[in-house]
């Protein structure tokens, strides 16, 4: 399989926030990679922006050196070049030097993006300033970083702040999530098949787990984190939009909003959540070590770092399918995954095997990419009818060799900026949506004052999860097993 490269138009990407984390670990080093395989134009800019005061040369070694840390996989020619495309102006984002510089820099007749890679309250502010030195053309873009926002009060007014300056159409709001080659893929497994879709309902499914597990913990960004908690900084987003793949009705076509329509419609059937059917966990200290408390320096909060969630959508595909959630930091592996648990098998023509179990359809997102399907087959030998239970397995690296390794998210997403592709964005409403849905679970258990309960690190979580799975006769599956 040859991998093709489709070249996007010149373009001026103003990327603020440019000497921030992400911009260093994952922004900058995704164009690098883009512009190795030679999707960069020649005349494509990067104009970097922050508020340290520094020159394009400063910024370059800047990024010279994240890259030895980031990619140190890079080619130095290849970076030599690249960072001719990048230049740095000073900008303060709420003050008003800078902007000047910067509006004469851009040029008229190329596309224009401008990545926000900055907390969500200088969202506003820094495009009123775009709107206000006429950089903000009908046809440039915008893009935005999660978290947008922090319930639908603050999302709402991030949505008004923007399309105060910029059309819904011009704003693409990250998921990282979607941008991950795995995640596309639930879709083409999904529509580009016709094996899975008529099975793909309640009559067949049975219930649907949904893992994102980590091994990281919260250290260096304890400040926000306990602020968010999983609830808002993993399922309100990642989990929920892995949610809306695995459960929406096909899409007419593979457009943004055909697609994101489909999206929004399983945000909106998502049920309220009773508290029964939450289980919350906290990592606590192991030997010699710090805990969460320490890494957030709050002896007495209450955030919680895993969560796992029964949750139930109201309609008529999927009526009486629970689909459990769950995602955690500290635990035993990393590992994502998706896992379709089909019916059992009605009736058992075999003696003596006891009872038959259903298939199940797992969609590996990361590490090791990949498709595995739970079968059942006869056990080989004379004698006895004995059967058992083996995995078709796909491993994306090996079915695909050196095709498999997928860009990251971010190269992905950027491009699909340039090119004008929202569907890999989430829309304003969908953002609101699940915000709806969150925030009676998140006051639901502020009002009550509910404690966290604590797990070890290294472990799957609190026993309270594997209650909530063990109550409905199920089980989850192990992780990093
Ligand atoms: C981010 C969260 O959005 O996603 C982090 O804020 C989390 O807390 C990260 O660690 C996980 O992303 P990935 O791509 O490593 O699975």
């Amino acid at each position: 399989m040859v991998s093709r490269v489709i070249p996007v138009q010149p373009f001026d990407l103003v990327l603020f926030g440019a000497t921030g984390d992400l911009a260093q670990r994952k922004i900058l080093p995704g164009l690098y990679h883009r512009f190795e395989v030679e999707q960069m134009p020649d005349d494509a800019r990067i104009i970097a922006t922050a508020r340290s005061s520094m020159d394009t040369e400063q910024f370059r070694a800047q990024i010279l050196a994240s890259m030895k840390e980031f990619a140190p996989g890079f080619k130095q020619d290849v970076l030599d070049q690249f960072l001719q495309h990048v230049e740095y102006i000073p900008v303060d984002a709420l003050g008003e030097s800078g902007w000047s510089e910067l509006s004469a820099a851009l040029r008229p007749d190329v596309v224009r993006a401008f990545y926000l890679s900055v907390g969500p309250s200088l969202f506003p502010g820094i495009a009123q300033r775009l709107s206000d030195h006429k950089m903000a053309s009908p046809d440039s873009r915008i893009v935005v970083e999660k978290p947008f926002g922090h319930d639908l009060a603050s999302a709402k007014a991030l949505n008004e702040g923007l399309r105060a300056c910029f059309e819904e159409h011009q704003i693409y709001r990250i998921d990282h999530y979607l941008g991950k080659e795995t995640v596309q893929n639930l879709m083409a497994l999904r529509f580009a098949n016709s094996l899975f879709e008529p099975l793909w309902n309640s009559t067949h499914v049975d219930h649907v787990q949904i893992t994102v597990a980590e091994t990281v913990g919260v250290d260096g960004r304890g400040a926000y984190y306990d602020q968010s908690g999983a609830m808002r900084d993993m399922i309100q987003n990642h989990l929920v939009q892995l949610l809306c793949l695995t459960a929406m009705e096909p899409p007419s076509k593979f457009s943004p909003n055909a697609v994101r329509d489909e999206k929004v419609k399983v945000i909106e059937a998502l049920e309220p959540v009773s508290p029964a059917d939450i289980a919350r966990g906290q990592y606590r200290a192991d030997k010699g070590g710090d805990g969460y408390t320490d890494h957030v320096g709050n002896a007495d909060s209450r955030t919680e770092s895993y969560i796992a969630l029964k949750v139930h959508l109201g309609n008529w595909r999927w009526a009486g399918v629970p689909f459990y959630l769950r995602t955690g930091k500290r635990l035993r592996a990393r590992e994502s995954e998706i896992a379709v648990f089909f019916r059992d098998p009605p009736h058992t023509i075999f003696p003596n095997v006891g009872p038959l179990r259903g298939n199940v359809l797992v969609i590996r997102l990361q590490p090791d990419e990949g498709i595995t399907l739970r079968t059942t087959i006869k056990d080989p030998g004379p004698g006895g009818f004995r059967l058992s239970d083996v995995s078709l397995d796909m491993s994306f690296a090996d079915a695909l060799g050196e095709d498999a390794s997928a860009p990251d998210a971010y190269e992905r997403l950027v491009m699909d900026v340039i090119r004008g592709d929202q569907t890999l964005f989430m829309r304003g409403d969908e953002a609101e949506a699940a915000w709806a849905w969150v925030d009676p679970i998140v006051e639901g258990w502020e009002d009550r004052g509910d404690r966290p309960s604590l797990y070890d690190q290294g472990s799957s979580g609190p026993e309270d999860a594997l209650m909530l799975m063990h109550r409905d006769g199920r089980r989850w599956r192990q992780i990093g097993g």
